[in-house]
C-alpha cells in the first residue's frame, strides 16, 4: 500500500477518480491529503471522501521559492510515498522537485512532447492538430519534460473547441492516472521509466 498527496488547482476530476479508486480496499494506494495553490473547487471532492486538505496560496508569497518551501513543509507533514500533480497549474520550484524526485508524477492533457505547458488543449486546437492525447510523466525541472510513463492518443474532431476536446481527453487521463498509481504501488520504478 502506498500513500499519496495530490495537488490540484481546479475542478479535480482526476483527483476524484483517484479518490474513487482508493476507496476500493483492493486498490493499493491511499490519499492521505489533498493540497492546492488556491481556493480550488476540487478540494470539495477530498472533503466528501473525508480526506484532509491544505491550501498554500501562491499569491500570498513573495516568490515561487517561498511558496514552494511552504508547500513542501505541508507535503512532508504527510510523509507520502508519491506526490501526484493532478491539474496543479503552477510550476514547482527546483528545490521542491529535487527534494521529492523521482516520486512526483504529473498528468498532462496532450501527447508529450507535443503541446507542453499550461494551455496544452488550446494549443492543440490552435495548431490544427488532428489528434492530441494524454500523458502521465515523472516530474523533472523542465516544463513537462520528464520521462513519459504512459500516454495515449485522443482524436481531435471537426468543430472541437478547447472545452469539447478537453472533455474527451479527461476520461483518458483519469484511466491512465489510476492505472499508473496502481503500477507504481505494484513496483514500477520511477527511476527507470
Ligand atoms: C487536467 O486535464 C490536467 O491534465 C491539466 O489540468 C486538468 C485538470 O483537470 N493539467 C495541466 O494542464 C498541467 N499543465 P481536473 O482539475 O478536472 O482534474
Amino acid at each position: 500500500m502506498i500513500s499519496l498527496v495530490v495537488l490540484i488547482s481546479g475542478t479535480g476530476s482526476n483527483l476524484r477518480a483517484l479518490l474513487e479508486a482508493a476507496s476500493d480496499a483492493e486498490y493499493p494506494a491511499r490519499i492521505v491529503a489533498v493540497g492546492a495553490d488556491r481556493d480550488a473547487p476540487g478540494l470539495a471532492h477530498a472533503e466528501e471522501f473525508g480526506v484532509p486538505t491544505f491550501t498554500v496560496p501562491y499569491t500570498s508569497f513573495e516568490s515561487r521559492e517561498a511558496w514552494g518551501q511552504a508547500l513542501l513543509e505541508q507535503i512532508r507533514a504527510w510523509n507520502p510515498d508519491l506526490l501526484v500533480l493532478s491539474g496543479l497549474m503552477r510550476l514547482l520550484p527546483a528545490s521542491v522537485v529535487d527534494a521529492l524526485a523521482p516520486n512526483i508524477i504529473n498528468t498532462h492533457p496532450a501527447y508529450l512532447p507535443e503541446f507542453p505547458g499550461a494551455h496544452a488543449v488550446r494549443d492543440a486546437i490552435a495548431a490544427g492538430a488532428s489528434e492530441s492525447g494524454a500523458s502521465i510523466i515523472v516530474v523533472d525541472n523542465g516544463v513537462d519534460t520528464g520521462s513519459i510513463i504512459v500516454q495515449e492518443r485522443v482524436p481531435v474532431v471537426e468543430g472541437d473547441t478547447e472545452q469539447t476536446l478537453h472533455e474527451r481527453i479527461k476520461p483518458v487521463e483519469r484511466r491512465l492516472l489510476v492505472q499508473t498509481v496502481l503500477d507504481i504501488a505494484d513496483g514500477l520504478d520511477l527511476r527507470t521509466v
